[in-house]
């Protein structure tokens, strides 16, 4: 401890084991400390309240006597307790065996002290002989006189101090116990919260175990540990699927780039009878596929980015888009348009159809044909190739290409499907593909807005 920490400091940067058996050994040695106290207090009460009692009925039945006259000498009392007579002059007329026959044990104004304070009171017994305080209770009687009745309380105090000793040793004993037991059982609750930090640990410094440790017993260290571990899982999905996203990316970068470079090269090493017109259109083919590429790459990551929901929502005529599409494309058919309003991002949705009705015209043989009905569902029909049941959902994934024998030239990256299925997702709708036998139908259903 240095001179400037308090101990509030200090103790705050105590272990929670520690503090909570300190914690927890001082509030009992407080509880037993008063609880000890109050033991002797009441004890000691207790006792001297049975010894006044009984002091002062041997007294009430001397004065009985004294008063009828029938006290004999020596007075006789059971229980040990000292009697003298004191008559008006203060001479002693009667006493117990083995009392003092001369000097009274209180003197005339002690008695009147003691009998206005209430008639009972303690003193020394040593100058009569008698080892220890007593307990003194003095009675009134006729003619003047008065009982002085003594019980010697020795005896009492012996207890008393036999007690306190017992509890001075016993009580400190049994907080180091609890002390210990604490420390043991606070340590064995801790124990799986520090193996979660020394799995947390191992995971930041080595990066290999990528899970925590989950403790056996079904409690609070229990759930939080398997929500972590949740939690680990679910960013290590997102950590994978990025990753892959950037080497697929970078994949697909790299094909029009490279061809950019050799018809380039080729070009300038070459000059002579170069036809330079057919070089750039070559060029220019390849980066139209690298445009299309990044602005596909960027509509995935605000897709990613907004997490589900639609960039606007506005009321979409989605008859209205569908007929400009539609129109764009000379041998697609719109074979039903009924009036549909949905609520939503009408770019967004228009690269919806776009993206089908794309794959349509690469894939089919003769017709594309394209159909919205009031319900919100949209179709777009080929008679091509068709996508093999068992592949109908793997083609929504990102950079998934069916057609992989097909020369580069013909077909894209593979994110047209993931685009429309996660911007109709964002709409509340759904997508899947169907058998049109011949052909593909993709099915979209917008929820109406
Ligand atoms: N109408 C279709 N007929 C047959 N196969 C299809 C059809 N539409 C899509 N596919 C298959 O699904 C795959 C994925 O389609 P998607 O639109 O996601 O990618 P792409 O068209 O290859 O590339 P991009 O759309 O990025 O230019 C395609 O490669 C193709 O194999
Ligand atoms: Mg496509």
């Amino acid at each position: 401890m240095t001179v400037a920490d308090s101990p509030l400091a200090w103790w705050r940067r105590q272990g929670l084991r520690f503090r909570l058996t300190v914690v927890a050994a001082a509030v009992l040695a407080l509880a037993l400390a008063v609880s000890a106290s109050v033991l002797l207090t009441v004890l000691d009460r207790a006792l001297i309240d049975t010894v006044d009692e009984s002091t002062r009925q041997q007294a009430q039945k001397v004065r009985v006597h004294a008063d009828a006259g029938t006290l004999t000498t020596p007075i006789t009392t059971n229980d040990g307790t000292i009697v003298q007579v004191v008559d008006a002059g203060g001479r002693i007329t009667h006493v117990t065996y083995g009392a003092d026959r001369l000097v009274p044990l209180l003197d005339a104004a002690a008695r009147e002290r003691v009998l206005r304070k209430g008639s009972v009171t303690f003193m020394d017994g040593r100058p009569f002989a008698i080892p220890g305080p007593l307990r003194v209770v003095v009675v009134r009687a006729d003619r003047g006189r008065t009982v002085i009745a003594a019980r010697p309380v020795a005896e009492i105090q012996t207890s008393l101090a036999t007690a306190g000793r017992v509890l001075l040793i016993g009580t400190p004993l049994l907080i180091v116990l609890l002390a210990a037991a604490s420390w043991l059982i606070i340590g064995r609750t801790l124990r799986p919260i520090s193996a979660l930090r020394r799995g947390a640990a191992e995971i930041t410094h080595t990066a290999r175990s990528r899970r925590l440790p989950v403790p056996e017993s079904k409690d609070e260290v229990h759930s939080l540990a398997t929500t972590l571990n949740d939690m680990l899982a679910r960013l290590e999905e997102a950590e994978q699927r990025q990753r892959a996203l950037v080497s697929d990316a970078s994949h697909e970068l790299r094909s029009p780039l490279a061809s950019i470079r050799l018809q380039l090269e080729v070009a300038l090493g070459h000059p002579e009878g170069q036809d330079w017109r057919e070089t750039a259109e070559g060029v220019l083919e390849d980066t139209m596929r690298l445009s299309k590429l990044a602005e596909d790459l960027l509509a995935l990551a605000r897709l990613d980015e907004r997490g589900g929901v639609p960039a606007r929502t506005e009321p979409v005529d989605l008859d209205e888009v569908t007929r400009q599409i539609a129109d764009r494309y000379g041998d697609v058919r719109l074979t039903a348009c009924e009036p549909l309003v949905v609520s939503g991002d009408a770019l967004d949705l228009s690269r919806v159809l776009t993206n089908l009705i794309d794959n349509a015209v690469r894939h089919t043989t003769s017709k594309i044909e394209v159909a919205l009905t009031g319900d919100g569902t949209l179709t777009v029909t080929d008679d091509g190739p068709g996508v093999p049941e068992e592949d109908r959902e793997r083609v929504f994934n990102r950079f998934t290409r069916l057609d992989s024998g097909r020369g580069r030239d013909e077909g894209g990256a593979g994110l047209g499907l993931a685009i429309v299925r996660e911007t109709v997702r964002a709409h509340g709708g759904t997508v899947h593909l169907e058998d049109a036998a011949p052909g593909l139908r993709v099915v979209v259903w917008l929820p109406r807005g």
